[in-house]
């Protein structure tokens, strides 16, 4: 079974000292530092760019799970991991080449993750799940923190988890992004999600390893 990893999203964060903002979910637990990118165009919301990864990559050890939010993802995947992303996960929905794109990330040295809205089905990943290190089911909509949890995504977390396991693709890490708090961790735990992602409830708390922990059960 899979180490449970809690990965805070800095768009929750205050951008005017995301350094300590970082440093702060670092010293409080964190396994991954969430970031999400957003393009204005795939979802309503622009956000953080190459030039910002590579700004915060020296503040911390942990690995940077970089969220593309963007068309065109396989133009910016190389300076994304130039500027130190160490996970890459971009949208199903978004590209019609998806084992290019896969190989993309993987060439220029990240791991590479495929990311489903909580409308798209786990069939549409089913052919090349065996190329991928991560899966991150969306449980929001995407563009925007704190948004409420959708609930009808809980049986595909179990679905795809019995489907991995099925295949013998037991080291493949499902991550769960949108509405995650120290309630509904419980419930994408128990289906199967070993990477989560928290914004508002760790961001809008002032104890932050506290936050961490409560989320982590
Ligand atoms: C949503 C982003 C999420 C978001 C999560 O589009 O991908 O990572 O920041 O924020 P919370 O945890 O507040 O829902
Ligand atoms: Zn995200």
């Amino acid at each position: 079974k899979l180490p449970i990893k809690i990965a805070p999203s800095i768009l929750s964060a205050d951008f005017a000292k995301l350094g300590e903002e970082i440093k702060d979910v670092e010293v409080g637990g964190a396994d991954y530092i969430h970031v999400d990118v957003m393009d204005g165009h795939f979802v309503p919301n622009i956000t953080i760019g190459p030039l910002i990864v590579g700004a915060i990559r020296p503040m911390t050890e942990l690995p940077l799970d970089v969220h593309l939010m963007i068309e065109n993802p396989d133009v910016y995947i190389p300076e994304f991991v130039k500027q130190g992303a160490d996970i890459v996960t971009v949208h199903q929905e978004v590209c019609p080449h998806l084992h290019r794109t896969i190989y993309l990330i993987k060439e220029h040295g990240a791991k590479a993750g495929v990311v489903l809205n909580p409308a798209t089905p786990i069939s549409a990943i089913q052919h090349i799940i065996e190329d991928i290190d991560m899966v991150l089911l969306m449980t929001v909509n995407p563009g925007f923190g704190g948004q409420a949890f959708i609930h009808n995504v809980v049986p595909k977390i179990r679905e795809l988890r019995k489907q991995l396991d099925e295949r013998g693709l037991t080291q493949v890490e499902i991550e769960v992004d949108g509405g995650i708090n120290p309630e509904t961790a419980k419930l994408v735990i128990e289906a199967g999600a070993n990477v989560l992602v928290a914004g508002n409830a760790i961001y809008n708390q002032q104890d932050r390893k506290q936050a961490i922990a409560a989320i982590r059960g």
